[in-house]
This record gives C-alpha cells, structure tokens and sequence, in this order.
C-alpha cells in the first residue's frame, strides 16, 4: 500500500486518480459528463438521516442485539421494475424477517439488494458466443444482457435511467411500506409448500409447523393489541443497498449535507465493495473511505488477514461502531480453515466491524447444462459453520447476505422444493448468479431460526 493512502486529502472524485478495475471503458466522453452532470443535479434517493439511522441499528448488531437480513437479486434489471416483481421481493424479506425475528428473539435490520443494484463485475471484459466477442454484460446501469453489438456496446445515459429506475423501485417500496402489508401478519396465508414436500424429514416438518404456529400466535397477540404495536413490527423501516461499482454513478450523488459534517453517498443507505475491487490502492477503496454511509466489504478465502487488517484500518481509521461491514463468502469448503485466523486477527487488533456471512458467492458451480448453480445444502452448510466459528472464536454473527427472489425461480438446487439440475432450465430468469427462490429463501429462514433460537 503506497503510504499516501490513508492521508492523501480525499474528494468524491480523488478516486480518480487510483487504478480502477472494473470499471468501463466508454467511447463517448461528452455523453459521460452529460450524464454525470444530470445525476449531480438530481435529488438524492436517500437521506443522510436514514443513513446515520441505519449505522446506528449495525452498532448494535456488532454486539449482537439486532440482526442484518440482506438480500436480493445478483443483478436488477431496468426490465424487472415492475410492481409484481418490487412486491414479491419486500414480501419475501419480510416474510423471512419475521420468521427470524421469532426465532432469534431480536429485531432484524432489513436491507434490500434493490434501487439500485445495476452493476456487475465479470470475470471476463469480453463474451464469446458462436464466434462473436462482444463486451461482456456489465449490468443495467452499464449496457444490456442482450448479446448484440448494439446491446453489449456501454452507454452512459444508462447510468441516468438506472437511476430513474432506482428512484420508481424505491417511491414503491416506500409507499407498500407506509401503506403496511397486513396480509403478511399471518402465516397461515403464506405459501409454504415447501413444507409439505416429500424430501423434508418428518421431525423436521414438524418442528417448522410448530415454529409457524407459535410465529402467527405471536402476531394474533400483537394485532389484538392494537394496530401500533403490529405496524411497527412490520411496517418499520427498509433500507436499500447495492455493489458501489460504478464510481462515476456513486460519486456524482454524493454530496454534503446542511448542518453535518462529512460526505454521504446519496445513491444508496449502505453500499459495498467487491471481492474484486477491494484493492487497498484501489480506486473503490478510495472513494469509499471518505463517506460517511456505512461500507460493507466482500472478502474470500484467499484474503490474507494482514490485509484485511490494513483495509479497515483505511476505511474505518477512527474504529467507529456501525461503519464497517465484513461479508465474508468462503465458500462451505473453505470456511472453516480461513476464517478463524481472520476473525483472531482482527479480534486481537481491537477493531470494530459487524460480521455478516453471505453463503451464496463461495458456493457458485457449473451444473451440467453450463448454467451456473448453487445447492441449498452447501448454502446451509456455508452458514451453519460461520455459527460455529464464530461462536467458538467469541465473535458475533451479526447477519446474513443471500442473493434471492419472491419469485418460483429454477436456479438454485435443492431445499424441500426439491429443484434438481434437470428442472434449472424451466425457469431460469437470472442475467447472473442463480438465486434462491420463494421456497427456498423461506425455507433458509426456517432453517436460521431453527438453529440459532437461543444461540445467537
Ligand atoms: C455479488 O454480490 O453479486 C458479487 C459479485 O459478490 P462478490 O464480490 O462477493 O463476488
Ligand atoms: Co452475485
């Protein structure tokens, strides 16, 4: 790490001064700054209130008293704005909020991968496909999923509807919200077939139907107590979130605020940094380090803890509670020897970070058809030894990240739903990595508040 890093002076647009992996290359500069500009003078999409709001909530999930549930798709489409698709995600989060809430005894941070997850890193700048290479697909806010000169070529007037669309997606969830979801409040009306599917044991079955049973008693209590303390079970606050990858978009809506002190990124409540551009050096950390939003950072088994170590000390210098966020994605082969020397290492140090376990990106495999693929079990697996480590290392657990849908996708096998790699062609809709679905993000649920009831 070059020694200027941590006291070169910082702007929202120091950063481009760094090495910037993944970022675009565009043709059009004059439409770059047109489009730039645009975002500059649009209104925020979030507030520097809701954001200290939510850094407070993860101080406290850092000691354990509240949990993060993150989730959401690889990658939203412009396409995918739509009120069906906007409601069947907040329906799901919530649905599996309350079932955690239940069972862990402690509220629940709700945070979307929504409003504004445009953007993805790839392995590969280009795609070969019949003999053609054309840029690789860099998410909505980048170019288009469509393998065509004219779909693949980046557009920066895309950064401006990725924005208008993140916008309408977040006006919705904002008003579902205020509006309440009273149907949610009981399970009975919930779909729950995975439940009744042959591939459940039996004690299990059971246990899970007891669990619903005590979780819709529970809510009946709360309803006949009033309106309010219902409502605020399930009508509290939704934060949003997204991978901080296109720094052009992120730093043109980050601004200051009148009797504050500091800059927020505006984009988003809580954005993150990829395993990929993690880079001390690196243009993402740079940006990242001068804002005042809490950061999440993505961090695979290959991170050498030393490294980690000079990462939050570049991004969190002050040490302060609720402002980093380590989302480790080991993978369930590796978590159990790579993880332990990175939470002793960090533990010794005294540093302060939320730990959050996202089991889906370690656990990514090509199923037989060439189709990306994850297993529920090695999912489960995945978060079910993060538990474990940390609990045995003294360290808190404070969340989870999965990448989910509210809709009967076939992308992920496995869970009581019983997808096999034979069903994962019949519906698969993701334009990256595979996703849970209803059944199976419900399910996984289950599953947490089954095994952490008391425990974490
Ligand atoms: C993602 O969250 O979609 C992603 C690309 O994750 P990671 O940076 O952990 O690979
Ligand atoms: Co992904």
């Amino acid at each position: 790490m070059s020694p200027d890093v941590q006291t070169s002076k910082w702007s929202p647009t120091s950063w481009e001064s760094r090495i910037a992996s993944h970022q675009v290359v565009y043709h059009d500069r004059d439409a770059v700054d047109r489009a730039v500009q645009k975002l500059r003078m649009l209104p925020p999409l979030v507030t520097s209130g809701e954001i200290d709001h939510l850094r407070a909530q993860l101080a406290e999930a850092e000691e354990g008293k509240r949990f993060l549930l993150q989730g959401g798709d690889c990658a939203e489409t412009l396409d995918d704005c739509t009120p069906g698709a906007i409601t069947a995600k907040l329906k799901i989060l919530l649905q599996m909020s309350l079932v955690l809430v239940h069972g862990m005894g402690k509220p629940v941070i709700r945070v979307g991968r929504f409003a504004g997850q445009y953007s993805k890193p790839r392995s590969s700048p280009t795609e070969t496909r019949e003999g053609a290479t054309l840029p690789s697909y860099f998410g909505d806010l980048v170019n288009k999923a469509e393998f065509s000169e004219e779909g693949r070529t980046p557009d920066p007037h895309l950064m401006v509807r990725g924005y208008q669309h993140a916008a309408m997606t977040l006006n919705f969830i904002r008003s579902l919200i205020d509006g309440g979801f009273a149907d949610l409040h009981h399970p009975e009306n919930w779909d729950l077939r995975f439940l009744h599917h042959a591939s459940l044991p039996d004690g299990l079955r059971s246990e899970y139907q007891h669990m619903k049973e005590q979780l819709a008693e529970a809510l009946k209590f709360m309803e006949n107590l009033g309106d309010t303390s219902i409502d605020e079970l399930t009508r509290v606050e939704f934060f949003t979130s997204h991978e901080g990858l296109n720094l052009l978009y992120e730093s043109a809506q980050t601004r200051e605020v009148p009797r504050k002190t500091g800059w927020y990124d505006l984009t988003t409540h809580f954005p993150w940094i990829g395993e990929r551009t993690r880079g001390p050096d690196g243009a993402h950390v740079e940006f990242f380090r001068g804002i005042r939003n809490p950061v999440g950072v993505k961090i695979g088994p290959e991170a050498a803890p030393d490294d980690v170590l000079r990462l939050i000390d570049v991004l969190n210098p002050a040490n302060e509670p609720g402002k980093l966020v380590l989302i480790h994605r080991m993978g369930a082969g590796a978590i159990a020897s790579a993880l332990p020397r990175l939470l002793a290492r960090i533990t010794d140090a005294g540093r302060r970070v939320l730990w959050v376990c996202d089991p889906m990106h370690g656990n990514t495999i090509s199923a037989k058809a060439g189709v990306k693929t994850r297993s529920f079990d090695a999912i489960l697996s995945e978060l079910d030894q993060a538990f474990t480590v940390h609990q045995n290392a003294g360290t808190i657990l404070g969340g989870v990240h999965f990448e989910l849908t509210g809709e009967d996708v076939t992308e992920c096998v496995g869970g009581g739903a019983g997808i096999t790699e034979s069903d994962l062609t019949s519906n698969y809709t993701s334009p990256c990595d595979p996703r849970l679905n209803y059944q199976q993000a419900l399910e996984m649920a289950f599953v947490i508040a089954r095994r952490t009831n008391g425990r974490a």
